[in-house]
């Protein structure tokens, strides 16, 4: 079992590179499979979930090769086996595999998807897309099913933006016969970067990053190169770091307006934070007040940094209100925030955090990817030691995040127990 051990109160300065997304790179390998020639990938982040994806690649009969954050997969002679469970429950978006199998050898027999439990997370939305194509869905033994005869462009209208939605309903849409359109797609900055990447192939995908796309199937996926986006998450954790620790910290290779909706609310908190073009600078700033929030779909408040947020507004003055309106159960870490000093109230899908308080160290569990977030975030600012345990979730979804924080002057290190 391994756990991070962090000695808390040292000022973090100097620069931190993000990764490229893991929300689009997670899309981005198992779309690669439409292709039937070679695909290359760039700016790959090196973390858990690629490698389960990869090893699903290549369970299909792909080639893969892996140098540093390049990927170059070979996806020729695959042989369309089922996804089974040791692979499949792994992570959330093995869901993908769904839409691009489908899409591609229009059947697909894969296990249930795994992930972390932050809510119900139904699949419906994806299922629907897949039948409104002409496929039908069996659920069997913890397996979808999903076959078609062929795949007939449709009109689709996703009842809640969803992000995993309007993806597969892409990969299975880019080779259907004619016409798909998804109304209320999701906006995200992800769903631009496989668009990106599908239209490189030979797809002709128009609106992507709006809440109509427009999809005109073709015959053939061919050879692309594309790069992965930064991945906007991981730069409003660090960010949130300096705002809590840093003195002039760097977050560099980033694309600031992927986090507007995190640069204003920090300015409203009182952050001291300069945006240049693909950098941001930050420092702790000792006057911060409470806020307001609610998480919302892109462009709104991201819910995947409500957590990390949520650890700085326990440093804040006054009452503070978070409002999660994506997931029902994404407050399973404030019951460690408040054993390491925090006072933070939940009622419903809303939390008051009453502040400041000033965070000690403790031991924590990191129970699912962005509470583990939270909880680095609290080890740093807390006075004392803290122990975070079952941080397989952390390090599913953050590369480097040991030597990233050391290289800044963190005291943080990952310990086999
Ligand atoms: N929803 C449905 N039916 C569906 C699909 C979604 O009701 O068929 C609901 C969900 O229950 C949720 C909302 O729609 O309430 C949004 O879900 P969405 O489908 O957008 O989320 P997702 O695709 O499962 C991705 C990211 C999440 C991120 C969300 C929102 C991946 C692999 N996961 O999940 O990332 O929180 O979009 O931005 O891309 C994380 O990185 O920590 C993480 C959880």
């Amino acid at each position: 079992m391994k756990q991070i051990k962090i000695e808390g109160g040292n000022i973090l300065s100097g620069t931190i590179k993000i990764s490229g997304a893991k929300n689009s790179a997670v899309a981005l390998i198992p779309a690669a499979l439409l292709s039937d020639e070679e695909v290359s990938i760039d700016n790959v982040p090196n973390i858990s979930d690629i490698d389960v994806l990869s090893d699903i690649i290549m369970y299909l009969g792909g080639k893969v090769r892996r140098d540093n954050n390049f990927i170059k997969m070979s996806l020729g002679n695959l042989e369309n086996k089922p996804i089974k469970k040791e692979f499949s429950s792994k992570l959330r978006a093995s869901y993908y595999f769904m839409g691009a199998l489908l899409g591609k050898y229009k059947h697909v027999d894969i296990y249930f998807p795994g992930g972390c439990s932050i809510g119900a997370r139904p699949i419906n939305l994806h299922l629907k897309g897949f039948q409104s194509l002409g496929a039908t869905v069996l659920e069997k033994e913890d397996h979808y099913i999903i076959s078609a005869k062929e795949l007939i462009g449709s009109h689709i209208y996703l009842d809640v933006a969803s992000v995993g939605a309007t993806i597969n309903i892409m990969l299975a849409a880019v080779k259907a016969k004619g016409e798909t359109i998804i109304e209320n797609a999701a906006k995200e900055p992800e769903i631009v970067n496989v668009a990106t990447f599908l239209n490189n192939m030979g797809a002709k995908i128009k609106g992507a990053g709006t809440s109509e796309i427009r999809i005109m199937g073709v015959d053939y996926l061919g050879s692309c190169f594309s790069e992965v986006i930064p991945d906007r998450i991981e730069a409003g954790t660090y960010i949130i770091a300096g705002a809590l620790m840093g003195d002039c910290l760097k977050i560099q290779n980033i694309i600031p307006e992927h986090i507007d909706s995190l640069i204003f609310k920090l300015k409203e908190v009182g952050c001291d934070l300069k945006v240049f073009n693909d950098y941001i600078e930050i420092s702790k700033s000792n006057n911060m007040k409470a806020v307001d929030l609610k998480t919302l779909v892109y462009p709104g408040f991201p819910t995947d940094l409500q957590q990390p947020m949520t650890t700085l507004l326990t440093y804040c003055n006054g009452t503070s209100s978070v409002i999660e309106t994506i997931y029902e159960n994404r407050f399973k870490n404030i019951k460690y925030l408040n054993k390491m000093g925090a006072n933070i109230n939940i009622k419903g899908d809303e939390i008051f955090i009453n502040g400041p308080t000033n965070l000690h160290g403790e031991e924590v569990v990191a129970t699912d990817l962005r509470a583990g977030a939270c909880l680095v975030l609290a080890g740093l600012a807390a006075d004392g030691i803290t122990t975070i345990n079952d941080v397989d979730h952390i390090l599913r979804g953050y590369e480097n995040i040991i030597a990233k924080l050391t290289n800044v002057g963190a005291k943080i290190e990952l310990i086999e127990i």
